[in-house]
Parts: C-alpha cells; structure tokens; sequence
C-alpha cells in the first residue's frame, strides 16, 4: 500500500488510498476503490443491521477496502462474524489494515471472487456492491445467501434504470423503463423485480425491508422467503403499467398487453414499516441525513407504486406549484398521499388523476 490516507466513518477508523472518489459513481481513482459519498450507502447497512434482533454471519462480497464490512463488525454490537472479501488482490492489504486499526477479532479478510466465496459458504446478509449493475452478480448472491437470509444490491447504473437507455434496460434487466416524474421510483422497482425473478428460478420468493433511491443509486434490502409457493406468491406482484405522457394518466395491470407495455415491475412494498420502526440513526457519519431519510420511508404511502411531482402538474395545468406540505395536506383530506424520499418535489398517492388535478387548482394564492 502506497500513499494512503486516515478517515472516520461513523465511529470507525479506515485507511484507504489518498487518492480516491469523493461522489459520483463508482470509478476507481487510486489503488482499489473508496467513494467517500458513499458514507450514507453504508450508514444505511449499519442501521439496518442493528435493527436486527438476531445475530447473521454477514458477507460484504465487494468491500474493496473492507470499508462497510469493517463498520458492520465495528459498529453492530452483534455481528459476530462478518467477511470482507473483493476479488482485487490489491484489496487484501487494505481490508487487513481496517481490522487492524479497529481491533476487531470478528472480521476476517477474504480474497475470492464472489462465485467461488458463496460455493463454499452460506451468510445471513449477503451485500452486493458492484461498479454499475448488479445483475452479473446476483446468481452468486442469492446461492451464497442461507435460509431466510437478507440480500442488501447496489444499482449503480441509474441511466438504464431510469429509462434514459431504454434498449440497455432491456437487454439488462428484460424490463421497459418509463422516464419522466415516475422514472426513479420505476428504476427501483425494475431492480427488484429481476431480483424476485431470479429468486424465483431457485424457488424462492422476498419480503422487501428497505429499497431506496439516493445520489446516484438504487438500494434495495430483501428478506428472501424459501419455497414453491413464497415464489409464485413473489411474482403475483409484479406489474405492468399503462402511461399517457399526454394526459399524464397512469395505471397497472398484472397482464402485459399493448396498453400495458412498461415494465415488469414489482408492485408491492419498497419497505417493511416493522424494520424501519425498529432502525435509529444515532451514532452514523451523517446522523443529520440518516434521520431525516428515516422519517421520509417512515411516513411514506406504500401501497401503490405511482409517484407525481408537483413541477410535472405545474407544466402540465400552466398552474405555479402550491407549497409542497399544503398541497400534500390537502391531498391527505380525501384519501392517501405522502412525500416521498425519491425527489422533494414529488408525492405518493392512491388518488385518481382527476381527483389530483380537482385539489392542485383548489389550491389557494396561485396566478392562473
Ligand atoms: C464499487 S466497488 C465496492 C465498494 C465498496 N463496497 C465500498 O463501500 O467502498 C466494487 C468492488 O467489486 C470488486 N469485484 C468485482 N468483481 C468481483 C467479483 N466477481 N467477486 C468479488 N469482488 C468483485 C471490485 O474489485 C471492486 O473493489
């Protein structure tokens, strides 16, 4: 290891390379790879893990530097044995150096490509973390993931997701991306659907703990559910959906026909409301962030997957947008609606159009 630096990350210490990313996504910069950005991505692994009431053997299967598996084994007090390995040799000394300075007996370094690692051993949490799309990857992951285990993917490659590639989405993800207002939330849920159909293949199904957007990625945390039945049970929920970028129309089917010709998506929830009760956010490196991310999954409307955004109607009526909390207040006066964490701008609700644009021009103190 040449010219290396020293950070805190929460409360642990981590050497990695002086010359390294500070945002974006992932590119490799110095040595072997670290994006200070990425701080939240693993914040979210530490809160997660601690909200847990048992102990899992956890597998961080891309940790380049063994930064999120050192935090895991330093910062979860009942991970008892967490792996960090990376297929880069060049990681090794790095992943050491981190179990070095933290004093931690419950972490060992590993230094496989993800394949081989999870042909021979089986983990509680599986972590993906790839440059770009997870889908290569998500085979040897769910192999490597044990009964009822959890499986935590990173999406880099929100260009594709999120409709601004579409040929690529297709050809990656065997989805059709929508862009446009819904585009994040769709790139999320194209994710977990080649997930749920992968996981079916092995039959198997997944309860989704926590998916997010944020930065540059997708995220998503699954509870993998074992059988036949937990399967068929997973890809009831995936959808199809119809959308008019004229009149801004959107709807879902369980059917793909030409209407209905975006997609398939998952349909069910992004989040489980008994995890993310049970998550704090005391002690991250961006306690600030952490928290305030928390309160937005908390209280978001998750029984319906569309999403609209005030500047969208503002365009489409020629109407200046009403501030965000009134408009979402009065939308909540006759049926479901929230922020949501996708976009500041954007809400969630179970309300049809009409009714959407009926309470948008009630809006008080608005040129027309
Ligand atoms: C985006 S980086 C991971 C960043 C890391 N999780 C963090 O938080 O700093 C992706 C890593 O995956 C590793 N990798 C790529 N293919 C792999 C494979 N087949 N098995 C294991 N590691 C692999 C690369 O060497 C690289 O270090």
């Amino acid at each position: 290891m040449s010219d290396i630096t020293e950070i805190a990350e929460g409360r642990t210490r981590l050497i990695i390379p002086a010359e390294h990313s500070k945002g974006g996504p992932g590119k490799r910069t110095g040595q072997v790879f670290f994006n200070e950005q990425m701080a939240f991505n693993r914040d979210v692994s530490v809160m997660f893990l601690r909200a847990l009431d048992k102990d899992v053997p956890v597998a961080d299967a891309m940790t380049a530097t063994g930064s999120r598996a050192v935090r895991i084994a330093n910062e979860v007090s009942n991970a008892a044995d967490v792996v960090a390995n990376d297929i880069d040799p060049a990681s090794v000394d790095f992943i050491n150096a981190n179990i070095e300075a933290n004093g931690l007996r419950n972490c060992r370094a590993s230094n496989r490509d993800l394949n081989i690692l999870f042909s021979e051993e089986r983990f509680g949490y599986v972590d993906i973390d790839p440059f770009g799309s997870p889908i290569p990857y998500i085979h040897g992951a769910i192999r490597g993931c044990g009964r009822n285990g959890i499986l935590a993917i990173t999406a880099t490659d929100t260009a594709p997701l999120a409709g601004a590639h579409r040929a690529k989405c297709e050809r990656r993800y065997q989805s059709r991306p929508i862009k446009g207002a819904m585009c994040h939330e769709m790139g999320l849920r194209i994710l977990m659907c080649s997930l749920a159909k992968e996981l079916a293949k092995a039959d198997r199904g997944m309860e989704p703990l926590l998916s997010f957007y944020a930065d540059h990625y997708f995220r998503t945390y699954v509870r993998v559910t074992e059988g036949a039945a937990n399967a068929d049970k997973t890809l009831s929920k995936l959808i199809y959906v119809k959308y008019d970028g004229k009149t801004r129309e959107r709807s879902y089917s369980c059917e793909h026909d030409r209407e209905y010709q975006y997609g398939p998506f998952w349909g069910g929830n992004l989040h489980s409301s008994a995890h993310l009760a049970s998550m704090t956010s005391d002690s991250t490196a961006e306690e600030k962030r952490c928290g305030k991310m928390l309160e937005l999954w908390r209280n978001e409307i998750d029984t319906v997957p569309f999403i609209y955004d005030i500047s969208e109607l503002s365009s489409f009526l020629k109407i200046s947008p009403p501030p965000m909390d009134d408009f979402v207040d009065s939308l909540n006066a006759i049926g479901k609606a929230s922020k949501t964490h996708m976009c500041p701008t954007s809400f969630k609700t179970d309300l049809d159009l009409k009714d959407i644009i009926a309470v948008y021009r009630s809006m008080p103190g608005r040129e027309m």
